[in-house]
């Protein structure tokens, strides 16, 4: 195992009626601004509870985050913050309002002239101050709620870049399964699908002797297979709801990275998918993951004949046919969830490939967990999803 160092400092509160403590958890000497998305608060009772829960407190709002939140428009709540004297955020959303509030909370304390480089310039800037941030997830998939993460989209230069820092870590998330009951099916399905690639980001590297990590991933992955069928079945399944949300967010917590190669080239890869064509992110994933799979079957062929042992229970024939039954098994649970897997199912042109390819080209940047895929890998793996 690698040495690490780990420090998770998100307080959760879990479960049924936690909205109602949000109370405790806000400051009350300090001038709070809510951020949220499109509106599906309004719909589903989650503002009607927040408002509730925040009598007395100070807080102005900021809507209209979108799912893949903008720049442009996190740069109008910059605004807002400064004018104001905004000195706390909450965010009342998924992971959209919540990336979107934790730039808006570093671009806010910001020293340099082009808070895009806080994306853009990820490398070398550090982010080491932001404003504190509160959250009431209302979308279990990304994991945003419990780490530092966060992806931006700048819409006029079709980009999807990511930037993390511990300072964005909210200091508390609000996690009550019953948000889940309003969830169209098609984000029941990209959540199932986003929280299991984190999952094999982190697992689906070669082996370095951390069975205890292994078998973390493992259990997440196989509640996601037990527990996502029936949330999307029966919305009301408040047992369901609760065991994936929490799956979600142990995802993508950091806990079972630790110590661990970790890969995150499907992201990379699913990012460019997004940023030109819209798709959503989970989406972006289940295309690239069986292609990275099957590309990269020589470097993580240990790990994927164990995924494939212990998840689909594949433990016969040649090393070759079990990464091929192992990859089928990936792609059918996908879509049985109802997510198409292949660049035509979007209808995405094969030109993309070459655009893809040459940002990746542009950006001298190569991927994958042993850095070593670079733009001719990419266009294999892609030009397998066509
Ligand atoms: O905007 P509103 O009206 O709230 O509607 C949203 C949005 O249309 C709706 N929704 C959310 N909660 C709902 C609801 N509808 C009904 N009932 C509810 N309870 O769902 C739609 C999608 O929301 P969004 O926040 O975009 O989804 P998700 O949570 O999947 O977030 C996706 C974003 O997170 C990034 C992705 O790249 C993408 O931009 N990621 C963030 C990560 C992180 N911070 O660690 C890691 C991930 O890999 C991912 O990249
Ligand atoms: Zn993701």
């Amino acid at each position: 195992m690698y040495n690490f160092e780990f420090k998770n400092p998100v307080k959760i509160l879990f479960g049924k009626g936690k909205i109602a403590k949000l109370a405790n958890e806000l400051p009350k000497d300090k001038k709070i601004l809510l951020t949220y998305g499109g509106g599906s608060i309004f719909k589903n009772g989650v503002y009607d509870q927040v408002k509730a829960a925040t009598k007395g407190f100070d807080i102005i709002e900021f809507g209209g985050i979108e799912a893949n939140p903008h720049y442009e428009t996190l740069m109008k709540a910059v605004s807002i913050v400064k004018e104001e004297k905004v000195d706390y955020l909450l965010s009342v959303g998924g992971g959209s309002v919540l990336d979107g509030t934790k730039f808006i909370a570093a671009a806010a304390l910001f020293e340099g002239d082009e808070p895009w480089d806080i994306c853009a310039k990820r490398s070398e800037v550090s982010i080491q101050k932001a404003l504190p941030i509160g959250a009431v997830l209302t979308l279990p998939a990304t994991g945003s709620e419990m780490n530092g993460n966060a992806v931006v989209t700048r819409v006029s230069t079709q980009e999807k870049l990511a930037f993390d820092s511990p300072a964005v870590m909210p200091q508390f998330s609000v996690l009550d399964p019953e948000v889940i009951f309003s969830l169209p099916d098609r984000q029941v399905a990209n959540g199932i699908v986003d929280a299991f690639i984190h999952v094999m980001e982190q697992y689906l590297t070669f082996p370095v002797n951390a069975p205890l990590q292994d078998r973390f991933a493992e259990g997440i992955l196989h509640t996601l297979i037990e527990e996502g069928p029936k949330v999307l079945a029966n919305r009301n399944d408040y047992e369901a709801a609760a065991n994936f949300m929490w799956s979600a967010t142990m995802a993508l917590n950091g806990l079972i990275g630790m110590g661990v190669p970790q890969d995150w080239g499907t992201h990379m890869i699913g990012h460019e998918l997004t940023a030109y064509h819209g798709i959503d992110h989970a989406r972006t994933l289940a295309i690239v993951l069986p292609g990275m799979m099957d590309i990269r079957r020589k470097e993580k062929q240990e790990k994927i004949l164990q995924y494939g042992e212990r998840i689909w229970g594949i433990s016969e024939g040649t090393s070759d046919e079990r990464i091929d039954q192992t990859i089928s098994k990936t792609i059918a649970f996908f879509e049985s969830v109802g997510i198409k897997t292949t660049l035509p199912d979007y209808e995405v042109p094969a030109e993309t490939i070459g655009r893809i390819t040459s940002r990746f080209e542009e950006r001298g940047m190569k991927i994958g967990e042993k850095a070593d895929i670079g733009p001719k890998e990419i266009q294999l793996i892609l030009e397998g999803r066509l």
